[in-house]
């Protein structure tokens, strides 16, 4: 039993605005999705690290990525969502060099979550053990939680409270078995996370605590969050 980490890198972008996709753009020194390789890369149980791009993404090939060669592996099967992305990469993956079998741990992890650490995924590698269904790392949630009525003026009025007991804000990596999590995407596709498929199977996946540096960037402000983490960890180094 093996494990293999699954960067799903074809999506556009939108919320962040601009024409170049989130993540090529520069973060601390590098192109935004290098943080995130590198950390997987870093963990020595992971044997290799595969990125799936977009079918005509003409970005990769501008970045130098030698620092993480042999640890890495570009797979050019995104697709139209994330699940889609997730979904052509774990059968894509299934013909490469490195064979990928279905009990082998796969760590999902969303390229624009650049302030992860292997200590981050060495914290979910263990909480998972050998765990029958697998795991998600994730963030109780801190705040209380309002639902907005319409808001065709933009201004909301809250129309009701939903008490944050027992809830998380799910992050990535999300480690499943990669026959598993392959039959779940199959059975569930329209999902947002590998978690909500896996749950349409009624299983339970474990909840794995993590901190709010493992934010995902999505707005143009998170950028410049995730360039002072970065920044602080090199000085710290
Ligand atoms: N992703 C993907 N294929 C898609 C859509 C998203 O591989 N069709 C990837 C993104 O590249 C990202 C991760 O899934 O690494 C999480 O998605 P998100 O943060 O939503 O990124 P985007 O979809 O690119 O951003 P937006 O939703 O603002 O367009
Ligand atoms: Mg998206």
């Amino acid at each position: 039993m093996s494990y293999f980490a699954l960067v799903p890198a074809a999506g556009s972008g939108f919320r962040m605005g601009g024409s170049l996709p989130k993540q090529y753009l520069p973060l601390a020194g590098r192109p935004l999705i290098y943080h995130a390789l590198a950390a997987l890369a870093a963990v020595p149980a992971i044997e290799r690290v595969f990125v799936v791009l977009a079918p005509d993404d003409n970005e990769w090939a501008r970045h130098d990525w030698t620092p993480l060669s042999g640890r890495i592996e570009v797979l050019r099967c995104g697709g139209e969502t994330r699940a889609a992305s997730v979904t052509n990469g774990l059968r894509a993956m299934r013909q490469m060099s490195v064979a990928v079998g279905p009990e082998d741990w796969l760590l999902v992890h969303d390229a624009a979550r650049a302030c992860l650490t292997a200590d981050h995924v060495t914290v979910l590698i263990r909480a998972v053990g050998d765990d029958p269904v697998g795991g998600i790392l994730a963030v109780p949630l801190a705040d209380t939680l309002k639902q907005g009525g319409d808001a065709t003026d933009g201004n909301a009025r809250i129309v009701a409270t939903i008490p944050r007991e027992r809830l998380w804000q799910a992050q990535t990596p999300q480690m499943f078995r990669h026959g598993m999590l392959l039959g779940a995407l199959e059975f569930a596709p329209a999902v947002t996370d590998e978690a909500s498929a896996i749950e349409a199977l009624g299983l339970t996946p474990k909840l794995v605590a993590s901190d709010m540096t493992n934010f995902k960037v999505t707005y143009p402000l998170d950028l410049q969050l995730a360039e002072l983490i970065l920044r602080q960890r090199e000085k710290e180094a």
